[in-house]
């Protein structure tokens, strides 16, 4: 674990990339250090989705890494965090952790993260699932993968988009320990 934090955000090509953009936006305001990496179809997600550019999306970032970049020190174990989160996570994305077939950056830093069991969280988007999807999620889950559907609860109330946002959102940051205050957790106030 790295003191402070520093967290590997990767953002891939399923629906939902307001899920990422989020959790930038609340690693940034909490000045927790991100590497971010975003896939192709993630950047066109950006477009089609949200009313973001891609660029200001990476303003988000502590520091960006292309997905095509094999010599960035994500591709390396040795580089020191505390854990990787991708979200939303493809199917494609799943697939390519599940039988560690690394042939983007994003990929390499998941595997990375596996093989030096650091926490990976994994938020995938699609519905309904076929049986290779499960198995891929099943096989990560067996590895020690923390799969974090994107499902959010409705136990808390949301009153707008942004509500079930956070709250999947801040069961992903649980995860790593992070403070946070982005859904009124069930009976907390008892
Ligand atoms: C509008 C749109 C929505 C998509 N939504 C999803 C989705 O929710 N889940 C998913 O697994 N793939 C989805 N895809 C397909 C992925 O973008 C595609 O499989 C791509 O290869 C993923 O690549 P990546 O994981 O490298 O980003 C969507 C594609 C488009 C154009």
């Amino acid at each position: 674990m790295v003191n402070p934090l520093r967290l590997i955000v990767g953002l891939s090509g399923a629906s939902g990339i307001i899920y990422g953009i989020r959790m930038l936006e609340v690693l940034h305001d909490l000045d927790i250090e991100t590497d971010l990496v975003m896939t192709g179809m993630a950047d066109k997600m950006v477009e089609i989705e949200t009313g973001w550019k891609s660029d200001e999306v990476r303003g988000l970032a502590t520091r960006c890494h292309d997905n095509n970049d094999f010599t960035s020190v994500l591709a390396s174990g040795g580089y020191r965090n505390t854990g990787m989160v991708v979200l939303p996570c493809s199917m494609k994305t799943v697939a390519g952790i599940a039988c560690g077939f690394a042939d983007n950056l994003l990929l390499r830093a998941a595997d990375c993260t596996l093989k030096e069991r650091r926490p990976l969280v994994l938020v995938p988007r699609e519905t309904p699932l076929n049986v290779i999807q499960l198995k891929n999620m099943l096989t990560l889950a067996e590895a020690g993968v923390t799969i974090l559907p994107a499902a959010p609860g409705f136990y808390h109330k949301p009153k707008q988009i942004s509500d079930l946002v956070d709250h999947v959102v801040g069961k992903a940051l649980d995860i790593f320990g992070v403070d946070h205050h982005l859904y009124k957790r069930w009976r907390e106030d008892i």
